[in-house]
């Protein structure tokens, strides 16, 4: 038997590639898309071209060049939702239980790596839920305060899937050439039990 079931691995790849594409939209927002920078930068290109406009309107321009990307960040935010939906009826198979079972035989080592496993699983559910009702802040008649006091939350629980993914990844590469060789490739081809 396998010890990770092909739904579970399809599972990791996909959600894998859907939170780093969701980072990967905060970073185009925060930097090469970002509206502060680039109404300026509009405002003096067309300033150049005798086009003059007010801060206000450099702020609608910079923000239309954004919106396609950030469009992104739903779909992408979509997806999550589902995955974490999927990830819980994985955890009726043998393979999405695997990592949570005998933990007191573990070393201390990977009870932490286990215990950080369900906080980053508890952590994107904050998120999923969290962007979904700030995407449908209006129908859900949320007041500009709350709306805004949750795009806050947020945005500051995002730091901690930012935190998340390099130390996972860094982790699994040095397992893999210490201790646990095959970690990667396992979650790949699937391993033996
Ligand atoms: C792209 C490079 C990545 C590699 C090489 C990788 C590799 C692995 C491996 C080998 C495992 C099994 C480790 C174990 O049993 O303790 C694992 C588990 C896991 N990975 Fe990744 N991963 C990557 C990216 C990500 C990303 C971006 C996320 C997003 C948050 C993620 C989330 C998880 C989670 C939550 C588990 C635990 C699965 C469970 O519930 O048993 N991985 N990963
Ligand atoms: C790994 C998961 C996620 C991360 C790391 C993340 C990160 C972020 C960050 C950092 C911001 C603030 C951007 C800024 O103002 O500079 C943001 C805003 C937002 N996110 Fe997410 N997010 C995630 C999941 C989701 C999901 C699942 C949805 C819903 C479909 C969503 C919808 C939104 C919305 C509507 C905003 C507000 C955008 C605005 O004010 O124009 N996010 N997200």
């Amino acid at each position: 038997m396998k010890k990770w079931r092909l739904d579970f691995r399809i599972w990791h790849w996909v959600h894998a590639a859907v939170v780093l594409g969701l980072l990967g939209t905060v970073f185009l927002r925060k930097t090469f898309l970002s509206w502060r920078t680039n109404s300026e930068l509009l405002s003096q290109k067309l300033g150049e071209m005798n086009l003059e406009v007010t801060t206000e309107q450099a702020k609608i321009l910079a923000k239309a060049v954004r919106a396609p990307m950030w469009e992104w960040h739903i779909l992408l935010g979509y997806a999550l939702a589902a995955l974490l939906v999927w990830r819980v009826l994985l955890f009726f198979t043998d393979s999405g239980k695997r990592n949570y079972q005998k933990l007191k035989e573990e070393t201390l080592h990977k009870k932490i790596v286990k215990v950080g496993y369900v906080a980053i699983y508890g952590i994107l559910i904050f998120m999923a839920a969290s962007g979904l009702i700030l995407h449908f802040h209006e129908a859900l008649s949320l007041t500009e305060e709350g709306t805004h006091t949750l795009k806050e939350l947020h945005e500051f629980v995002y730091n901690a899937v930012l935190i998340f993914v390099p130390l996972h990844i860094i982790g699994v590469i040095i397992a893999e050439t210490r201790e646990e060789k095959g970690i990667i490739s396992e979650m790949i081809h699937g391993g033996e039990r």
